[in-house]
């Protein structure tokens, strides 16, 4: 079980809390994502702070944060990394690049072109980047937070499906309640500068270690053959929903049972719950189906879909 482990990481929310204010789902989201080695796409207008939550977070888990921003004219050498010469002795050193951190925040990944896209969505799936030939690890943990324009927006290149379903989890960041709204003006009123996190009061609860820790641990967590067989079913659910032309993989199903697992054991639990399958179906799936065009015309809702796929199928008691 590892409970010291569990303790620490149960500290970070109120840890990342120091400086956003709400935003809890999100805070959860990371944290499963973290312990099951998953990425996260991050949905959500500007503003909202996904950049402070994510770098709250790197400093509450004691870790490394870098951010880059997706530009049309941003090279894969700029993100992984590059070979540069070196006049004084003739030979070529690699200079990393900001993919070599914990928690990279990718914003704006579709204003990149396809070729820059796939250096970073390589170094997602390899955990390593490979630069003239020589294969070069990063660091552990590895996260990768992205954010994504609007594809109305002009000018983009939209991940296709193959690439959204390496991704473990799409979090929605909304915009907060009232109440929320009014206690981060009453922060920034009394003088909080999310610039200065330490002034805050956001300080390391946990390490890299507790993740570990974490990760064995959540291996460990018991699934009843009928918990399997519900996420198999609601898998299956979505490749027949006449709302949908494309359903979740098989590997959105495996992803369904990581992320249950890894809410088990931070709930304190040696064992998944269906309610834990259920709280993370839309988070899980959201990104890995497509609705039909008709269908969208219609007001149907990725999210409505699978409320509704949650609906019908039975969930063993
Ligand atoms: N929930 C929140 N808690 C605290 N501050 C917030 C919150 N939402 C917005 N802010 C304020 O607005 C800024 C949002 O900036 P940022 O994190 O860069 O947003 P985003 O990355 O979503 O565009 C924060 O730095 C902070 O000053
Ligand atoms: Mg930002």
């Amino acid at each position: 079980m590892n409970t010291e482990a569990r303790e620490a990481l149960g500290r970070i929310r109120a840890e990342v809390g120091k400086a956003v204010v709400g935003q809890d789902a999100v805070v959860g989201g990371v944290l499963v994502a973290l312990l099951c080695g998953g990425h996260v796409l991050l949905e959500g207008v500007p503003g909202v702070a996904k950049t402070l939550l994510i770098r709250a977070l790197s400093t509450a888990l004691d870790m490394d944060t870098k951010r880059v921003q997706f530009t049309p004219d941003l090279m894969p050498g700029d993100v992984t990394g590059s070979l540069i010469y070196d006049a004084h002795t003739g030979a070529f050193n690699f200079r990393a690049g900001p993919v070599f951190t914990n928690l990279l925040l990718a914003d704006e990944i579709n204003r990149t072109p396809p070729k820059t896209q796939a250096a970073l969505l390589e170094a997602m799936e390899e955990r390593q980047v490979t630069v003239d030939g020589t294969a070069r690890q990063l660091p552990v943990p590895f996260l990768v937070a992205a954010t994504q324009n609007p594809i109305e927006y002009e000018g983009t290149y939209p991940l296709p499906e193959a690439q959204l379903d390496r991704f473990l989890l799409k979090l929605s960041v909304p915009l907060p309640q009232r109440d929320e709204e009014l206690g981060i003006l009453r922060a920034h009123h009394q003088g909080f500068d999310p610039r200065d996190l330490k002034a805050a009061g956001v300080t390391p609860v946990a390490g890299p270690a507790d993740l570990i820790a974490g990760r064995q641990a959540v291996q460990h967590v018991d699934v009843a053959d009928a918990v399997l067989a519900y996420i198999v079913d609601l898998c299956r659910a979505t490749r027949v929903a006449p709302a949908l032309e494309l359903g979740a993989s098989p590997r959105g199903a495996t992803a369904l049972l990581a992320v249950a697992k890894a809410t088990a054991w931070l709930s304190g639990r040696e064992y998944v719950l269906p309610d834990d399958v259920k709280a993370w179906t839309v988070p899980t799936l959201r990104h890995r189906v497509r609705l039909r065009a008709d269908a969208e015309l219609d007001g149907a809702t990725v999210e409505g879909i699978l409320a509704s796929v949650l609906a019908t199928v039975p969930a063993p008691r």
